[in-house]
């Protein structure tokens, strides 16, 4: 039996990948932030909404098709921006590409990728772009400027990291960026063997350590090394007119991701966003935030006539696919199970964490009494679930 035919569910994948990553870097995709009491709030607050499955319902020939902006999407999901999906596989980021365009739907390519985006775009696909706006602004519209020529066809703006996280355990780890080498680090490294000569060693002989590789050329030594100032550092300034600006300047789509009131919610799409991603950043900033899927049904009403909305953080199940889009969303973003994808088999295994979803949410609407996705609503909610 290969690795991933062991795997049953996303569970498995990530403890697959905890064997094969140095500890270091586990803990820095898999944890949250101070208690991590959000990260158990994220899976205990989608356990919480029960459905109430129809039956005698012909849910046979069942499609999992939807459109996003206008394009066809296999399944209503697409894998979410993270940054270090490069230190887990070797070009980690077009392995998660590869397996989004095999799966038919986007890949987002995060700002802080390893792999620079002329790059990922050559691998084709639906590509979306993350952004974090920088402190000198003038380098963040400089890298819009490349992102639309090189063809993305999103730009999902992150409004959610006002602040450094606090992230005890990297800082015990010796993995606060930049990542300080350390005797600790060392060892990890060295019982990690696979990781070693799998993904780093072929960074190091091909080019060196890898780096933010769509940085400006005088920043991308980010990953290991302070940069030269704090030009490229995510600004902590970022305001309503900086998203006005960013709409003006970006001619297609724009979803701002982050977002976990109405309010903000009316605002944005105010300022010319086409979609929210309701998120908390997968319970890796904020530990008091509320989980995504309690905030989203207020959301979804707010704006949900007027713009695209997407969920995030906690996604584990395909059953969390289907209460995600019977609340409101439009489709989810799938963030560390395409990771532990990554970490144990590069493309095969994001493309086996997206089959684990795909065949999960297929059984889940057949149970449900849908045939499709467009029939998934509030209605299937058990009574004192979900308003
Ligand atoms: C290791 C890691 C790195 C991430 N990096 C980014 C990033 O660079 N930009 C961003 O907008 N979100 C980032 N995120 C958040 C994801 O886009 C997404 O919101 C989150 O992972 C969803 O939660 P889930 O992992 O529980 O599915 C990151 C998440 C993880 C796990």
């Amino acid at each position: 039996m290969s690795r991933l035919s062991r795997c049953f569910n996303i569970d498995d994948l990530r403890h697959a990948a905890q064997r094969r990553l140095p500890r270091g870097i586990f803990e820095y995709v898999d944890r949250g932030t101070e208690g991590e009491t959000l990260l158990c709030e994220n899976r205990a607050a989608f356990d919480r909404i029960r459905l109430r499955p129809p039956v005698l319902e012909d849910v046979s020939g069942r499609s999992l098709e939807t459109t996003l902006f206008g394009k066809p999407l296999a399944m209503p999901m697409a894998i979410a921006p993270m940054s270090p999906a490069g230190l887990l596989w070797h070009e980690g980021e077009l392995a998660l590409a590869r397996a989004a365009a095999s799966a038919g739907i986007p890949y987002t390519l995060p700002t802080e990728s390893m792999t620079v985006l002329e790059r990922i775009a050559e691998a084709g696909g639906r590509l979306w772009f993350q952004l974090y706006l920088w402190n000198d602004r003038k380098l963040s519209h400089a890298l819009l400027e490349r992102v639309e020529r090189a063809g993305f066809e999103v730009l999902v703006v992150t409004v959610d990291t006002s602040v450094m996280p606090n992230r005890e355990f990297n800082s015990r780890n010796g993995f606060a960026m930049p990542i300080r080498p350390s005797v600790r680090a060392a060892i990890d490294v060295a019982l990690h063997p696979r990781w070693l000569l799998g993904v780093l060693a072929r960074y190091v002989l091909a080019s060196g350590l890898p780096k933010a590789a769509n940085h400006p050329e005088a920043y991308r030594n980010a990953i290991f090394r302070k940069p030269p100032d704090d030009a490229t550092g995510i600004s902590r300034s970022m305001s309503w007119d900086d998203l006005r600006l960013l709409r003006r300047k970006w001619p297609r789509p724009l979803i701002v991701k982050g977002i976990l009131r109405a309010d903000d919610a009316r605002k944005a799409v105010d300022a010319g966003a086409d979609g929210i991603v309701v998120s908390n950043h997968g319970a890796r900033n904020f530990d008091s935030a509320v989980a995504s899927i309690d905030a989203l049904p207020a959301i979804a009403d707010a704006v949900g006539d007027r713009a695209t909305i997407l969920l995030d953080s906690g996604i584990r199940r395909g059953s969390d696919v289907a209460k995600a889009l019977a609340l409101g969303a439009k489709a989810v973003l799938v963030g560390r199970p395409a990771l532990w994808g990554i970490a144990v088999a590069g493309e095969a295994g994001a493309h086996h964490a997206l089959d684990l979803l795909r065949a999960e949410f297929d059984k889940t609407l057949g149970f449900a009494g849908c045939r499709d996705v467009q029939a998934l609503g509030r209605d299937l909610l058990a009574e004192g679930t979900r308003s």
